[in-house]
């Protein structure tokens, strides 16, 4: 199972919303290649989910453009799924239906079902798939939804922290699946987060953002194969140096806010 996967450009964006005087995001310029895995790490609120929700179409920024295999985002797409940090399944419907809903509302459940059975091996439910949705755990829920937002073969994955209410051992498990599959699919992958463990984990790039506004401030390349040995030396001098990384932004955010107060 193969799928293709799709270039994302991001150019001077930024965004303010309205009845708002400061930019939330401010001149984002990033270039993501076909099946590459990024992840978008920063501090709560400097504005990941906003960038996230343009590439999805769901947010039009105030300047500046999203494109995606050179056409510019002006809707949502079936070639390119979101996952949130909640599974957002349907609790009167199986398993089966729920990883079945994106090829049902697009016409193509009849000639694609059988992949709905393969993604259910895939992320372990096969056994689950005639249970109802409410009898499952969290992570085993948080596995239909991304059994769902495979089923429909997306050219990326857009993920805003849909680990982040697992529990550790459950999370870890996860972020290995999704990156070995997006990895072996080539499906270009964009995760915001901000657990840098999940960030070196999972990405093949790190994009740093700092807040107030959302600025693109770092960037930090991750060449481990997957599936990634979290214990080694390179994995921890990795997440270390991301580490660093923050500590710097956060020193040079507060020099220019004294100097802008002086
Ligand atoms: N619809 C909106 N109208 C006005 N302001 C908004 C809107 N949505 C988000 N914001 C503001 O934009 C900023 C960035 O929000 P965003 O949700 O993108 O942050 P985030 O980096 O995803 O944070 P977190 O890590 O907590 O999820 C915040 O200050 C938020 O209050
Ligand atoms: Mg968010």
């Amino acid at each position: 199972m193969t799928t293709k996967a799709s270039s994302v450009w991001i150019s001077d964006l930024s965004h303010t919303f309205k009845k708002q005087t400061k930019p939330t995001l401010k001149n984002i310029n990033l270039t993501i290649p076909k099946g590459q895995l990024t992840a978008l790490i920063g501090r709560s609120g400097c504005g990941k989910s906003t960038l996230l929700q343009m590439l999805a179409g769901l947010l039009i920024p105030s300047d500046g453009a999203v494109r995606i295999n050179a056409h510019t985002v002006t809707k949502p797409s079936a070639k390119w799924n979101m996952m949130f940090q909640k599974p957002s399944l349907y609790p009167w419907m199986t398993v089966r239906e729920n990883a079945a809903l994106g090829l049902v509302f697009s016409g193509t459940y009849k000639a694609k079902q059988d992949r709905v059975e393969t993604l259910l091996e895939m992320v372990g439910l096969a056994e689950h798939k005639d249970k109802n949705v409410q009898q499952l755990s969290g992570g085993q829920q948080q596995r239909v939804a991304l059994a769902r937002s495979l089923a429909t073969e997306p050219e990326i994955l857009l993920l805003d922290e849909p680990f982040s209410a697992l529990d550790a051992f459950t999370r870890t498990q996860l972020q290995n699946e999704v990156a070995e599959i997006c990895h072996n699919q080539g499906i270009t992958m964009v995760m915001v987060t901000h657990d840098i463990d999940e960030a070196v984990a999972m990405a093949d790039k790190v994009v740093i953002m700092s807040q107030n506004p959302g600025e693109i401030v770092g960037e930090m390349e991750v060449n481990l194969t997957y599936p990634r040995d979290r214990s080694v030396d390179e994995f921890i001098s990795l997440k270390e140096k991301l580490f660093n990384e923050f500590e710097k932004i956060d020193i040079a955010k507060q020099n220019s806010i004294n100097e802008d107060n002086l």
